[in-house]
């Protein structure tokens, strides 16, 4: 600290490194302006995620006979995306590859959430993911980066659509209900997913019960050879339920940004008492970490839509979440969509 201690007699010396100090000051702004230009120049900061609605569930059609939704989508999903820096649109259900393609030509992503359909309901959940699938196979194919992140069911209907829908679908029954920690497979440290996951995140994913399982069904590693699948999915991570039942619980596509978990990330922002979901600190790191990547991963999308006014009629802020907690529904609020085929004001 000699340059503080200055007396007349070292002035010029003094001034030369105010000098060499200013100018080292410049040189980190400078430094750090490029830093930040490049940024912006490589990666959209303003990703906009589609969410795939489902069918209405047969309990909530029942509180609200007279609206007569035909589809929802769990606000936890909406919060978790949203927490992680994007805004989101719903994407309905029941419309032409017209309207999917059109609608990804816009957005940066796609999630396909949990919840409780059959794929084999014609003009539903799991036809609308098809189209969304095979869209964002074409235009990755084409260089176009466009990511997708299924959760639970929508992990599952990706390795579904991947083996080929048919009428015996490419899952087992399993019944697991219970908060998991996750056994990561060898080689996930080199995983699009995990490589730059932060250690603690690891440690409190692999040896709490931080993530929620909610499933009858699981995708075990059978499956995957069944169909050749593991040529072209990387398993990061299984769970083994109290039962004994082990289950794929993360995967990859090799060559295409898709990524499946068959936990609820997003379940640490519902409440449902009964159903234990964790609220820990650590649980709430670890989870976010999941959104965090999907995001990240979506801001390397340059899709937009043409205008503000365009993207304003889309958001799901035109739609109001209700509060469906206090009707007993497992999903503290939900947003919920028109009947089929009868055009939204918005969409
Ligand atoms: C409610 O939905 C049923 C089929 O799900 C349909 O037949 C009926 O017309 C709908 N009612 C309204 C008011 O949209
Ligand atoms: C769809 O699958 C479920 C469960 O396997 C079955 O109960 C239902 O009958 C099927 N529906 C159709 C239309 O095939
Ligand atoms: C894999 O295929 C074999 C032979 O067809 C079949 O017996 C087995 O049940 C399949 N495994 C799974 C998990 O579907």
């Amino acid at each position: 600290m000699w340059w503080l201690n200055v007396s007349s007699d070292n002035w010029i010396g003094f001034v030369t490194m105010k000098s060499v100090l200013l100018l080292l000051v410049i040189h980190l702004l400078h430094c750090e302006g490029r830093v930040v230009v490049r940024r912006d120049e490589q990666l959209n900061n303003r990703p906009i995620i589609g969410v795939l609605s489902q069918e209405q569930s047969k309990s909530l059609q029942k509180k609200y006979p007279k609206e007569n939704y035909t589809s929802y989508i769990a606000a936890s999903y909406v919060k978790d995306v949203e927490a992680s820096g994007a805004r989101v649109v719903p994407i309905l259900i029941g419309k032409d590859r017209k309207y999917y393609r059109e609608l990804m030509q816009k957005i940066n992503g796609v999630l396909f959430p949990g919840g409780a359909t059959y794929f084999n309901q014609s003009n539903g959940y799991a036809d609308a993911g098809q189209h969304i699938y095979e869209i964002a196979k074409q235009m990755n194919d084409r260089g176009d980066y466009f990511p997708i992140f299924g959760t639970c069911l929508g992990f599952e209907l990706m390795i579904i659509i991947a083996s080929g829908r048919g009428e015996v679908e490419n899952r087992i029954e399993c019944d697991v209900f219970e908060n998991l920690p996750l056994r990561f497979d060898h080689g996930y440290k080199n995983s699009k997913m995990f490589s730059a996951a932060p250690q603690d995140v690891l440690t409190i994913l692999s040896t709490q019960d931080v993530t929620v399982n909610y499933h009858m069904f699981c995708i075990i590693d059978q499956n995957l050879k069944n169909f050749s699948l593991d040529r072209d999915w990387l398993v990061t991570s299984h769970s083994t339920s109290t039962g004994g039942s082990k289950f794929i619980a993360s995967i990859e596509h090799k060559r295409y940004p898709f990524y499946g978990v068959q936990f609820h990330p997003e379940k640490t922002f519902e409440w449902k008492q009964s159903k234990n979901y964790p609220h820990t600190v650590e649980s709430i790191k670890a989870n976010r970490y999941f959104m965090d990547f999907f995001v990240n991963e979506c801001r390397k999308s340059d899709h937009t839509f043409n205008n503000v006014v365009e993207e304003n009629k889309y958001l799901i802020y035109n739609y109001v979440p209700h509060f469906t907690g206090v009707l007993g529904s497992a999903y503290h609020q939900c947003y919920m969509f028109e009947p089929r085929g009868i055009t939204n004001s918005c969409l």
